[in-house]
């Protein structure tokens, strides 16, 4: 290995990306959690560059500069303005460092899945051979508009033709470039300056400096890529999936190298910053997002989007959908659940079927398990919140907060109108609209008394299925009994208390 430490590293990222048709700046679009100029500079960071910069230039530029003024402050921006090519970019950032000598890596910003290795090892390769540049090449099976490395009879690197400009013949080597140079500074700058627009884009190809170098019979060495894989750069929207693909690839090799169950690594995605513990399982058609971490012996999927949650040990989430949530230590989730920003679920806990959860803190060992809102709430530990139950929170203009104590039981179908405060060991009946307090211990019932009125199908609904079934069950018999006084307001449906 190499102490071979860059004066500077050159990220070209102002060309137009004119082939993704987008609004974004192609090196801003995303692939498992980071921009593929995120994915550039996390790869050159370590190299640890005396400097660092990065070409930008068109509409994207504000964009991307402050892109790069966020995620990587100690790196310096150099407007390209207008982008005549690569080799004018290069010459640009060149300019930008008069007096640098030293060693120079260039690459571009739409190659997001090189690794450190290969750049280290082509800064060695460089610093072996003292060469005035060393180019990185790739050989692959479809080289499609890649540049084109030309070789002479003894194997030395005569340039690189663009597909565009190659003859019929040139376009049959399978050997590209990639992108990745090491220079010499003075070299690179001097060779620069010869660069002329005399190609099929009229642009100056920073790819010329190579047949220049050569010309000027100073040393060009190279190096081939391990893997063809890491070199693809992204220009479309299918060589984007294709290069996320294979950085998802990579992502979930490696956690499943750390001890990480993945039952079917073709449908779970996950980003950079995500952690997970030796004995999770991960489920198909699971995606994670964001920091999310998920600890051992935890069981996520199938079917689970989690973006910045965390999974406590041994807990599971089947089927749903967490944002910025907490789940406890062998807590249960879904399937079918929308756990929103600042839920906290306690160990132990549950979040059961179709319940959606927001700012809500629930203790250990308590129950939400099914068909419930729990939006701005704290509840204790041991509770259970019936089916149904409804934290009514925002009354049309605000949004307010609700206190449920431990072991608190809440009947299904409550509606428990904030701000709201039940007791430890309080229950709430069944049915409840919850408008008051319900200190601890005491039953809050919020609710119409029945009134029962007997035999009205056979009265009001005669003929009906209803009504032979009822009759069928002996209702007739119940007809005897002194019945209200019958009224208009006889239709339960009209619903006044008699
Ligand atoms: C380029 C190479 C090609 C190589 C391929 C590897 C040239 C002429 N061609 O082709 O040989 O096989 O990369 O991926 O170098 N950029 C600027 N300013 C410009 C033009 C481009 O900063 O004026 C930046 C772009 O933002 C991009 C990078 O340079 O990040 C490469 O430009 P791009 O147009 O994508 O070149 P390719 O056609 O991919
Ligand atoms: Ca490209």
């Amino acid at each position: 290995m190499t102490d071979a430490r860059p004066a500077a590293v050159l990220v070209l990222a102002a060309g137009q990306g004119s082939r993704m048709k987008s609004a974004t700046a192609k090196v801003l679009h995303r692939m498992c959690g980071r921009t593929l100029l995120g994915h550039v500079l996390s790869a050159v960071e370590p190299l640890k560059p005396e400097r660092t910069l990065i070409v930008v230039g068109g509409a994207a530029q504000p964009e991307v500069e402050r892109f790069v003024n966020k995620a990587a402050p100690s790196a310096d921006v150099v407007v390209q303005a207008p982008a005549r090519g690569t080799g004018h970019a290069a010459r640009t950032a060149a300019e930008a460092l008069p007096d640098l000598e030293g060693t120079v890596l260039v690459m571009h910003g739409d190659t997001p899945l090189f690794t450190t290795a290969t750049l280290t090892a082509v800064l060695a390769r460089h610093e072996e051979t003292r060469a005035a540049a060393t180019m990185l090449t790739a050989v692959m099976p479809d080289p499609g508009n890649y540049g084109r490395v030309t070789r002479d009879a003894d194997g030395h690197v005569t340039g690189v033709v663009e597909e565009r400009d190659a003859t019929d013949v040139q376009r049959q080597i399978n050997e590209i470039c990639t992108g990745v140079y090491a220079f010499d500074a003075a070299a690179l700058r001097a060779s620069l300056a010869e660069l002329t627009p005399h190609n099929a884009q009229q642009e100056e190809y920073l790819t010329d400096v190579i047949a220049g170098l050569v010309a000027s019979s100073a040393v060009v060495a190279s190096v081939v890529a391990d893997d063809w894989r890491e070199t693809l750069g992204v220009n479309d929207r299918a060589q984007l999936a294709t290069a996320r693909r294979i950085m998802r690839d990579r992502i979930v090799a490696h956690w499943m190298a750390e001890g990480v169950t993945v039952t079917d690594p073709e449908t779970t995605w996950m980003g950079v910053n995500v952690r997970l513990e030796p004995d999770v399982t991960l489920h198909q058609n699971t995606q994670l997002h964001g920091a999310t971490v998920i600890r051992s012996g935890a069981v996520v999927g199938p079917d689970c989007t989690l973006t910045d949650t965390v999974v406590g040990a041994s807990a599971t989430v089947v089927k749903s959908h967490c944002v910025g949530a907490e789940i406890g230590a062998d807590a249960s989730v879904g399937p079918y659940s929308y756990l929103r920003p600042g839920t906290r679920l306690g160990a132990g806990g549950k979040i059961g079927a179709f319940v959606e959860t927001k700012n809500a803190e629930i203790g250990s060992q308590t129950k939400v398990p099914h068909l419930t809102y729990v939006g701005d709430a704290t509840i204790g530990a041991d509770a259970n919140i019936g089916a149904g139950t409804v934290f009514v929170n925002y009354d049309g203009v605000d949004k307010h907060h609700t206190t449920v104590g431990d072991a608190a039981f809440v009947g299904s179908g409550s509606m428990l109108v904030a701000p709201r405060e039940i007791g430890a060991g309080a229950y709430v009946a069944a049915g409840s609209a919850v408008t008051e307090d319900v200190p601890a211990g005491a039953i809050g019932i919020g609710r119409a008394r029945q009134r029962t009125i007997l035999g009205w199908v056979l009265r009001r609904r005669a003929g009906t299925k209803s009504a032979e079934a009822a009759r069928a069950a002996g209702a007739e018999g119940t007809m005897e009994s002194p019945s209200p006084p019958r009224s208009s307001t006889d239709d339960p449906r009209q619903g006044s208390e008699p």
